[in-house]
């Protein structure tokens, strides 16, 4: 049986695991499955999907990367959590280099990147790497992870939610 939408995530941390969870819950009607992607259960066929991963590198993983170039014939939408906030140029390098991975025989919907936080020896490593030279740029990148700290938060997943909402109307526009 396909089920009409599927939500895979891979997140090491939980962030994108909550993302995926909120998309998943607000996607209608019963034919769908939230999985993750790294566990060893058996991923069921789809029509329509939301792959979501935790930014590494500024991309996604090769576990994601594969499981993407292996698709076909299918409608697309990824969704992300990386530690940088508020930076649409840089969320859309993301949605850029992890779609790069899918075969143009399938849809690609479009991406939705927010914030998550980031292990607590990040903002150690700042701190240690900090001096008198480059204060100024690692103060920054403290200041970015104390604001991480309490992301995804509700409005995120509120933009989540409109994420939803957009690519279900262009599946039902174009007709995919
Ligand atoms: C090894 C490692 C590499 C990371 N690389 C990036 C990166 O390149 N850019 C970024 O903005 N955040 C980066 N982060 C932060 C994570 O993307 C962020 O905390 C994310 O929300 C983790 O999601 P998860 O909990 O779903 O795994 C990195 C974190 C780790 C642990």
């Amino acid at each position: 049986m396909v089920l009409e939408y599927l939500v895979l995530y891979q997140s090491e941390s939980g962030n994108t695991k909550k993302l995926a969870a909120t998309i998943f819950s607000h996607l209608p009607g019963n034919s769908k499955d939230l999985i993750d992607i790294t566990t060893n259960k058996t991923i069921p066929e789809a029509r329509i999907y939301f792959i979501g991963f935790g930014v590494r590198c500024g991309t996604c993983s090769m576990t994601v990367s594969d499981f993407l170039n292996d698709l076909s014939g299918k409608c697309i939408a990824l969704f992300g959590t990386c530690g940088m906030g508020d930076s649409p140029e840089y969320y859309s390098a993301i949605a850029q280099s992890a779609s790069a991975w899918i075969e143009s025989d399938n849809a690609y919907l479009g991406a939705f990147i927010c914030q998550g936080k980031m292990p607590q020896k990040v903002r150690q490593k700042y701190e240690a790497m900090r001096t008198a030279e480059n204060s100024a740029q690692m103060d920054m990148c403290i200041r970015n992870f104390d604001e991480a700290l309490t992301h995804p938060d509700s409005l995120d997943f509120e933009h989540a939610k409109v994420f939803v909402n957009k690519i279900l109307k262009k599946i039902e526009a174009e007709e995919y």
